[in-house]
């Protein structure tokens, strides 16, 4: 697995593509979670849905894409590095797939640039914006980062990330998760959470989506739990609804196959 990279308006955009320059296959974007990189995407970029061409790009600051100074940060912007990866691959439409942080940069996708969107996968995400509660976490996350940089803000979400199975049966996924975050700049995991404290609630929009829905949502996800995206799916014209057993918040990694599986079956019926 290696990275592809792009060069747009002055910026690098790092990427996996699973089948570069197979015009004739659909393509699925994935759309990675924070404070992590599209590496998170490795087992399911290892073995893609039959038929399908897998592309998941690195949004600004993170993996191997080049961070741009913002003057005022918005999730929109990694909605933009999305679409400029597609654009650029001249791929006109493409089922975009997006885990937490990547499900808001989905729904910035679908007001940004809907034309592009075939269908959606909307993993361990939530529709609504940040509590006042939540924006005083994030406050605190920035105090931390801070203090002690990608290593504490690791050792802070983990516990959050993974389910209890997870942490007792696969202790390689969570120094995994750890690595992963830790690879990341300060300034990327800054940036983020930026632009996590400032995204729009996507609630209203749910009954216009004119696209077919797959919720994935990991079954002890403890940040955003089933009951939220049983809402979730429930606020969607047209949607399924996949929990995946034994998993956390990072359901494709702890569980690659039962994600993969819920994903491929999906992308079939399409
Ligand atoms: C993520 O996994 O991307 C984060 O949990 C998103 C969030 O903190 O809202």
């Amino acid at each position: 697995m290696h990275r592809q990279y792009l060069h747009v308006e002055g910026r690098t955009t790092a990427y996996f593509d699973t089948a570069p320059g197979r015009a004739d296959l659909p393509v699925a974007a994935l759309i990675h979670g924070f404070p992590l990189d599209a590496s998170m995407w490795e087992a399911q970029l290892r073995h893609p849905p039959p038929g399908w061409r897998l592309i998941a790009p690195d949004l600004r600051g993170f993996g191997g894409s080049t961070d741009v100074e913002a003057s005022a940060p918005s999730i929109d912007d990694y909605a933009d590095d999305v679409v400029d990866v597609l654009r650029a691959l001249d791929i006109p439409g493409a089922v975009v797939a997006g885990l937490s942080m990547g499900g808001y940069v989905t729904f910035a996708i679908l007001r940004r640039a809907p034309a592009l969107v075939r269908a959606i996968v909307l993993a361990d995400t939530r529709a609504g914006a940040d509590s006042p509660e939540a924006r005083e976490g994030r406050r605190a996350m920035l105090a931390l980062l801070d203090r002690e940089g990608p290593a504490g803000v690791a050792t802070q979400l983990l516990p959050r990330l993974l389910s209890e199975h997870t942490r007792q049966t696969r202790p390689d996924v969570e120094s995994g998760v750890r690595r992963l975050t830790k690879q990341q700049s300060a300034q990327a995991i800054r940036g983020a959470l930026v632009r996590l404290m400032t995204r729009p609630d996507a609630t209203s929009e749910l009954a216009g989506c004119a696209v077919p829905a797959l919720v994935i949502v990991g079954e002890h996800d403890a940040i955003t739990p089933v009951d939220e995206a049983r809402r979730l799916a429930g606020g969607l014209p047209d949607a399924e609804l996949a929990v995946i057993p034994h998993a956390g918040h990072m359901a494709n990694i702890e569980q690659p196959d039962a994600f993969s599986s819920a994903l491929a079956a999906f992308l079939a019926r399409l």
